[in-house]
């Protein structure tokens, strides 16, 4: 069936690769950027292009009211360097303090949109990569909390996640748990420190991480918006990784030397604390949920295949 859909953030690295499989499928796709200057990129992706702002509600209320969706996908966040600066995993509260706004403040205006306009159908983005639950085994279902990070600078984050999560589902729509991206304007990020060999795998590197290719995030998302799925998804790959294999590996593949080591007591204070729990004592998770509920098939059920193909 054919929908008419929303997508909050279509600019993104995942709404740039997440439109274009809508509109692949037939549906009629209205797509947000809040730069004038990006319209131009959004309508070639094949949508029909609108600014907005997610932190001011009546901008958000006037972009849904004219689109009037079938569907909202909210994939709002301001982690890029043009909305947040340099990537700061020690001071992630000032890093994330812009996509924290739109994870609490964004969610309420959609949801707010959404109801005024009777869109019941509502799909939001949310994280599942290293944060599982620091108990038990390395591997989370959707049945398992996720870590507060209570104490740390990743605190406010977590907490702006739970929100999404509490109201979107509270308005009966669906939570996509997406694990670390890699793919298309995703992974420069990602392997520049390594090829400087500022990436270290800290301590023993036994922490798990959950990755997944921008492709399969909007694949899964595509299924999640034409099943009108309701509830918690993980969306990640088939292998949950400690550090200590997937970073050497990705290192592999760009072609870069081999990481340093550094023990957990000098990354403490040179790195900070998220990074060291992420390195030594993060969990991954499973997605067996997606694949089973959502019909979800991956093109790269391990990061072993897609890094190759990314790096290569
Ligand atoms: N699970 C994960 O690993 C994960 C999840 C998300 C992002 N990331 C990473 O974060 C980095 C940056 O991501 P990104 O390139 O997608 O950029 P981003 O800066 O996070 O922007 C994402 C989307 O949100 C929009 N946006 C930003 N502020 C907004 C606001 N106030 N109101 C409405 N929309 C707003 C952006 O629009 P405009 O910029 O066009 O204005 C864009 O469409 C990438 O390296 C990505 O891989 C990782």
């Amino acid at each position: 069936m054919v929908m008419r859909v929303f997508v909050a953030g279509g600019s993104g690295v995942l709404g740039r690769r997440l439109v274009p499989q809508l509109v692949a499928r037939g549906h009629q796709v209205t797509a947000t950027t809040t730069s004038s200057a990006k319209l131009g990129l959004v309508e070639q992706l094949g949508a029909e292009a609108v600014v907005m702002d997610g932190l001011d509600a009546a901008s958000v209320g006037e972009a849904v009211a004219k689109a009037r969706p079938e569907v909202i996908v909210h994939q709002m966040t301001a982690i890029s360097v043009a909305h947040a600066g340099k990537p700061d995993m020690k001071h992630m509260d000032q890093w994330f303090a812009g996509t924290n706004r739109l994870r609490l403040e964004g969610t309420d205006h959609l949801l707010a949109a959404a109801e005024a306009t009777g869109v019941t159908n509502f799909v939001a983005q949310s994280y599942a990569a290293w944060n599982g639950i620091r108990e038990g085994g390395w591997v989370k279902t959707e049945q398992d909390p996720t870590d507060p990070m209570t104490g740390t600078p990743a605190e406010p984050g977590m907490k702006a996640i739970g929100h999404v999560e509490d109201v979107v589902l509270k308005a009966g729509g669906a939570v996509l748990r997406y694990g670390w991206f890699y793919g298309p304007g995703a992974t420069d990020d990602l392997v520049e420190p390594v090829r400087k060999r500022q990436f270290p795998i800290v301590g023993g590197g036994a922490g798990y991480c959950s990755w997944v290719h921008l492709d399969d995030a909007a694949s899964a998302t595509v299924l999640a918006v034409e099943k009108e799925a309701r509830g918690v998804f993980n969306i990640v790959d088939d292998e949950p990784a400690p550090a200590d294999e997937w970073l050497p590996y990705l290192a592999a593949c760009a072609g870069a030397r081999r990481p340093m080591r550094v023990p957990t007591w000098l990354a403490r204070p040179l790195a900070g604390e998220v990074a060291v729990t992420m390195m030594t004592e993060g969990r991954g998770f499973s997605n067996a949920k997606a694949k089973r509920e959502l019909g979800w098939e991956l093109q790269y059920p391990s990061w072993r295949q897609g890094f190759k193909a990314e790096l290569a």
